[in-house]
């Protein structure tokens, strides 16, 4: 039985972070194990930034966005010298295993650590971008819509007073996956994400049609990844096409990286935290804790980063027919 395991943050933050260490946290005590925080991810595991968190540490924390332990994205840790660094931190504090709340980047950090030097490590999956196999949703994502979306509602607003059309880019590495609810829920006339490869001719096509149609104002939801370029490009090349059209470009950006989780989120982080700690006690190692169908499952690591969650293209379909 293990005496001891860290708990760490890495990549970017996500709302429902909080909830997760503070699941993490509770489920060690409940358990009997001491629990320390690293600080700042990987690049606090190197410099040995350790806290040592009980209960109360976590108290108050439930409700907040960010993550109270920082988060870092270290370009060391993908050198063999920083992570024999962060092992022998590690091996000086007693730790024998790791929970890591983070995404696709963690958990290859992770998988490549545990292949070197044997820490075995559950993770959770702390991500707006929802781009994880193995879960359903990620902690962070359900926030992030509701963000955007809200967003989207505003500019609607003005979108209509003044007869213009919108390119609103979400975020979205390499996933439309908030860029799909933020258009269906927000009602948008188009949405460009990159797992489907619309070509900015056919959104041109799409918008004359509905110009023709009389449609005046208009809502295009652009996900960050977008291969055919980011908000700003399409609409300056739709614009060149229809030139009569009042263009503007909104880039909703890291508001959507912030704020008080959901009541989804925090239910879901909860749930994974304990799963995770759980998971490591029983002797599981290189593997996320997820929530598929309503079931809880641990996927390995490598089908995390590797196996594409495809998005549903029905979904693509809706958009098209909710804005005829
Ligand atoms: O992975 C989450 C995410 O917000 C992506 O959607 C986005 O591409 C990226 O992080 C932005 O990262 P940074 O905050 O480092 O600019």
């Amino acid at each position: 039985m293990m005496k001891r395991i860290a708990v760490f943050t890495s990549g970017g933050d996500s709302p429902g972070m909080n909830a997760c260490i503070r699941a993490v946290v509770r489920t060690a005590v409940y358990h009997g194990i001491e629990v320390y925080g690293i600080m700042r991810g990987y690049s606090g595991m190197i410099k040995g930034e350790f806290v040592r968190l009980d209960s109360a540490s976590v108290a108050n924390t439930i409700q907040k966005g960010g993550t109270i332990l920082k988060s870092a994205r270290s370009q060391k840790f993908t050198t063999k010298e920083g992570r024999q660094q962060a092992f022998d931190q590690l091996v000086n504090n007693g730790i024998e295993g790791l929970i890591a709340i983070g995404g696709n980047g963690t958990f290859t950090g992770a998988t490549i650590f545990e292949q070197e030097f044997g820490i075995p490590t559950v993770g959770a999956p702390g991500t707006i971008d929802n781009d994880l196999y193995g879960t359903d949703y990620t902690i962070g994502y359900d926030t992030a819509v509701n963000t955007a979306l809200e967003a989207i509602d505003k500019i609607r607003d003005t979108a209509d007073s003044h007869d213009r059309c919108f390119f609103v880019e979400v975020m979205g590495r390499d996933s439309g996956y908030i860029a799909i609810p933020c258009a269906i829920g927000g009602g948008a006339e188009i949405v460009m994400v990159p797992e489907t490869q619309m070509s900015t001719e056919s959104v041109i096509d799409t918008l004359q049609s509905s110009w023709q149609r009389s449609k005046t104002s208009f809502i295009v939801v652009v996900a960050e990844g977008e291969v055919e370029g980011n908000a700003q490009i399409v609409a300056q090349r739709v614009k060149e096409a229809i030139p009569q059209l009042d263009t503007r470009v909104t880039v909703i950006g890291h508001i959507q990286r912030g704020g008080s989780p959901s009541a989804a989120d925090r239910m879901l982080a909860s749930q994974i935290g304990i799963a995770a700690v759980e998971g490591l006690l029983n002797g599981m190692r290189n593997v996320m804790a997820g929530i598929m169908n309503r079931q809880l499952v641990y996927t390995p690591f490598h089908d995390t980063i590797y196996k594409k969650k495809l998005i549903n293209q029905s979904f693509m379909r809706m958009v098209e027919i909710l804005s005829v």
